[in-house]
């Protein structure tokens, strides 16, 4: 028989899925234990009602909180420089789309990340992610999108395809070269939007780093008829779609997004009452990034109330970038959409871990459940909310990924 891990002494084992015996939405054990055998989780429940084995490893939680994983699903962490410079001068009053029109914003951090030696963006991508693993990430999502050329959008993909080899996180790469049309496409934006669908998409399909694809539709970046063209090019390729709308502007992105069935819809900042209607219907799953709106947002928020009551499945994700948000803490991502959009913290839990799997079409992460792979943290708290609470303090001790010890101690 295999040799079995056993946590036990756990106070709150939160599963994030409700049932019998379970408390709130978020489906608490009190009082819990839990078996891994090899990657997976063999049993759940009651630590009264574990059964004696002599063949157990047995670690004592202490009465720590355990969680799933968390799944950030929606981020740009590969790039070269940071933009720093770029956030003095938005505390001086410059706008985003003023200093992108001035060739910084995304351009400048195309200019560096096709400058850049491909093993040096594997390393510094590398570095965030082991920051994003310390906090308790275990699924990431990583687009593309900083090269916006045949060469430096490829070269984008092999270094995620280089994370998702050797990191403990789970990657799931999306290719995003319709991030804006770049510099040297500026008066043929068409013959831009060709390559993208002609070229680069099936050539980012074959590197297998790929599972998804994603557009920025809005002002500045891409239409609603170049979306179309490149969503139809993804959906043949048998690739999700993503897709970034109404950061800035009530573009009628969500009407888009359930037009084009796409898997999720982000940012959402701007978001009608009518394209929230339309995404519910089509199940379109609603991703906000409360650090882009809280860092570059200036002061607008998504309407997270308003989108629940029209039905829109809502996940919170960060956003990760050198420009609208250069943070991977998906805990205070979720204290920013507890205290600014009007969600209650059980679906801010939810936003971060079941729903955020959802949003990247893997419904095996995000929970804990007999036969799901063990990727759980455990938390040094008195509960699952308090982290939200006492926002900027990371209570993660410890980051288990296929039921191994990955960050921290027990
Ligand atoms: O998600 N909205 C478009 N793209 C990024 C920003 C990227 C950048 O500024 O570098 C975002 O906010
Ligand atoms: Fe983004």
């Amino acid at each position: 028989m295999n040799k079995t891990l056993v946590i036990n002494n756990i106070s709150r084992l939160v599963t994030m899925e409700p049932g019998p015996n379970r408390e709130s939405k978020l489906g608490v054990i009190a009082d819990a234990a839990m078996r891994i055998e090899g990657e997976h989780i063999a049993w759940i429940g009651r630590q009264a009602d574990l059964s004696a084995s002599s063949n157990n490893d047995i670690i004592d939680a202490k009465r720590a909180v355990v969680l799933p994983g968390l799944v950030d699903c929606h981020t740009h962490i590969v790039h070269a420089d940071f933009r720093q410079g770029e956030f003095n001068l938005r505390s001086q009053g410059k706008t985003y789309k003023e200093i992108a029109e001035q060739g910084g914003g995304i351009m400048s951090s195309v200019r560096s990340t096709r400058a850049a030696l491909e093993e040096d963006l594997v390393a510094s991508a590398k570095a965030r992610l082991d920051e994003a693993l310390s906090r308790g990430t275990t699924t990431l999502e990583i687009k593309t999108g900083y090269g916006l050329n045949f060469d430096a959008e490829m070269k984008m993909v092999r270094v995620i395809k280089e994370l998702e080899r050797t990191s403990p996180i789970k990657i799931l790469g999306t290719f995003l070269g319709a991030h804006v049309v770049p510099a040297e496409y500026k008066d043929k934006r068409g013959e831009y939007v060709r390559l993208v669908v002609d070229k680069m998409l099936p050539a980012a399909l074959a590197s297998h780093a790929i599972s998804a694809c994603d557009v920025f539709v809005e002002e500045g970046a891409f239409t609603a008829d170049e979306a179309r063209s490149i969503a139809k090019k993804a959906r043949e390729l048998g690739l999700a779609l993503h897709l970034h709308i109404d950061q800035f502007a009530d573009g009628a992105g969500g009407m888009l997004a359930a037009e084009l069935s796409a898997l999720s819809a982000d940012h959402l900042d701007h978001t009608s009452e009518e394209s929230a209607g339309a995404m519910a219907s089509k199940g379109v799953i609603g991703v906000l990034l409360p650090g882009a709106s809280f860092f570059a947002g200036r002061g607008k928020y998504p309407n997270a109330r308003m989108m629940r009551e029209k039905g829109v499945k809502l996940a919170i994700a960060t956003d990760y970038n050198p420009g609208t948000n250069p943070s991977l803490d998906l805990w205070f991502s979720a204290t920013i959409a507890v205290t600014q959009m009007g969600m209650s913290c059980d679906e801010a839990l939810l936003g971060i871990t079941r729903h955020a799997a959802l949003a990247l079409g893997s419904a095996d992460a995000g929970k804990i459940a007999k036969g799901l792979r063990a990727d759980f943290i455990v938390l040094d708290a008195p509960d699952e909310y308090f982290p939200l609470y006492r926002y900027g303090v990371n209570f993660v001790k410890a980051v288990f990924v296929g039921g191994k010890l990955r960050r921290g101690t027990l």
